[in-house]
């Protein structure tokens, strides 16, 4: 058994970024400027979108492209149930009302047959969100947002450097938000991204970013830039800073190398437990994709095996291994859960999900014998457990 504990996740970070970090501490410019810039330009060029619009964190992210995209009180947004916490909370903070479509088992991302149901005439906006970095069907989501004129936000925090058929998430819809929290493929510490085709919702969001603030502080305060500055709208502050983009600029040269990566471990996990029964393994769909393999979650067939979810994640960690739980559904949360008491009944694969799935590490920081230990160790523990092994 390994000697020290394997973390679910860890970051990767590179003498570059150190330096880049303390060039901006050293240059009297820390909060957004210059490198903010840049990384927002290396961005949009990276997903081919005219618009890059950086945000401290996903969270904020989604609440302004929900606030561009004109999501007012009362209005019904379609969105997975599996997923983190904010594509859900920012709505309720509009005081939208959003409503859960179930998931695909097989895949884990929104059941996109099952969204034209759900769609009424209070529908503005449907938001999926690529789970563990694998496309949603856009296809179809696509044509359902022009069939009944509705507005389409992607949550991409699990998705950079992720393609629907050939295409860069990011580039695809009116809006798309990109997590960069420690555990996502690349990092800014805390931060996110926007991206956006619509000029207008761009202008929009870089205002609300900012306090409603008409000059950016780096306008304001260079050789070139006047003082005065005028309140435009109710904002916020979710600006980035450049030490975060110090960090962000040489993270995304990396990344397609991370998610090689990332690609190159999900095979070895998915070769490694391919003939165990007890778990159940990602699957992919049949339309073309890139996936940028942000988690590797599987769910356990606890009718196979004589441990819960939660006892299986005990045994790994009595192994030295990490484990992460993606999501448990957010309409069983304490708090979600009166706003969903009508939706509870239609979720069964969320459900289902919730109670049976858990993300092993796989992160490009992780050697091949930490990858060979994740492997000993969940194949030891199916194999102790099996229902096979009592019988
Ligand atoms: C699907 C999804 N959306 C949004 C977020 C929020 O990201 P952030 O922590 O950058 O606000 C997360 C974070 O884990 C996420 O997993």
């Amino acid at each position: 058994m390994r000697k020290e504990f394997l973390p679910f996740s860890r970051p990767t970070i590179g003498q570059e970024e150190i330096n880049e970090v303390v060039d901006s501490l050293k240059s009297g410019w820390i909060t957004t400027g210059p490198k903010v810039q840049k990384f927002e330009n290396d961005f949009s060029r990276f997903v081919k979108s005219p618009y890059a619009i950086s945000v401290n964190s996903a969270t904020s992210g989604l609440h302004l492209a929900y606030l561009a995209s004109g999501i007012k009180p009362g209005d019904e947004v379609i969105t997975t149930p599996l997923t983190f916490i904010s594509t859900i909370s920012m709505l309720l903070a509009l005081g939208a009302k959003p409503i859960l479509v179930d998931i695909d088992l097989k895949t884990l991302n929104i059941d996109s047959e099952k969204i034209e149901k759900k769609i009424s005439k209070k529908t503005k906006a449907i938001v999926p969100v690529h789970f563990a970095g694998l496309p949603c069907d856009l296809d179809k989501i696509h044509s359902l947002a022009k069939k009944f004129r509705l507005k389409v936000i992607e949550d991409a925090a699990h998705a950079v450097g992720s393609k629907f058929k050939g295409k860069m998430i990011g580039s695809l819809s009116d809006c798309t938000v990109f997590s960069f929290h420690p555990i996502k493929n690349m990092t800014t510490g805390e931060g996110g991204m926007i991206t956006t085709s619509h000029k207008d919702w761009a202008e929009a969001m870089t205002l609300l970013r900012f306090h409603g603030m008409s000059k950016t502080a780096w306008k304001r305060y260079s050789k070139s830039g006047s003082p005065h500055y005028d309140i435009q709208n109710l904002g916020y502050k979710y600006n980035m800073m450049d030490i975060q983009a110090s960090l962000g600029i040489h993270q995304l040269k990396k990344l397609s190398q991370f998610n090689k990566t990332r690609g190159a471990y999900a095979k070895k996990y998915h070769q490694a437990f391919s003939a165990f029964p007890e778990i159940i393994l990602p699957q992919q769909p049949s339309y073309p994709h890139t996936h940028s393999w942000h988690l590797y979650v599987i769910l356990l067939n606890t009718k196979k095996i004589n441990l819960t979810r939660d006892e299986f994640i005990q045994k790994l960690s009595e192994q030295n291994i990490g484990a992460g739980i993606h999501f448990k559904a957010v309409h069983l949360h304490t708090f979600y859960k009166k706003f969903f008491s009508r939706q509870i009944k239609e979720l069964p694969n969320a459900d289902f999900a919730s109670r049976h799935i858990l993300s092993l590490p796989l992160y490009p920081e992780m050697k091949e014998e930490d990858l060979e230990d994740v492997i000993a160790a969940v194949s030891n523990t199916i194999k102790k457990y099996s229902k096979k092994a009592a019988i």
